[in-house]
């Protein structure tokens, strides 16, 4: 009986760790810049099929993260294009959906440049 309640408990514990593994709860500001200066500012996105990974997981951050400025919508339309663009292997539409300025002005705050 014993035995019972600890595997239960167990499978419970492991089933928690699988449901919250493939996004954290809550995505940095301190991630948001690794994919900024890593990942943009280091024009990943220009080569597609070399950094399809990173930029994979770069865009699912994106994705998640609340930015300072701009309405919700328009930023699920935003990261939903890049997230898009990166599943289809499209290189173009990728750097069309990775236009720097495009997303700053309506996203980011003018303090932080
Ligand atoms: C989908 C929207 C989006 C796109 C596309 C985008 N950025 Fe950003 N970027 C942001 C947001 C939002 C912030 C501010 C994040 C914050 O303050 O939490 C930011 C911040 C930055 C920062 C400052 C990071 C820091 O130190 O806090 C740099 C540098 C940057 N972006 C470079 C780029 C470059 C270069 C490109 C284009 C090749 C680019 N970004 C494309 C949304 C975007």
């Amino acid at each position: 009986m014993k035995l019972t309640i600890c595997t239960l408990l167990f499978v419970g514990f492991c089933m928690t760790m699988v449901q919250s593994a493939p996004v954290a709860d809550k995505v940095t500001h301190e991630q948001i810049e690794e994919v900024m200066k890593k990942g943009f500012k280091a024009k990943l996105q220009d080569d597609l099929a070399a950094n399809k990974e990173v930029l994979a997981k770069y865009a699912a951050w994106l994705a998640e993260y609340k930015p300072p400025k701009g309405d919700a919508e328009s930023w699920k339309k935003k990261t939903g294009a890049i997230v898009a663009a990166i599943k289809a292997d499209n290189q173009a539409a990728l750097k069309k959906a990775t236009n720097c300025k495009a997303c700053h002005n309506v996203h980011k705050k003018k303090s932080s440049k």
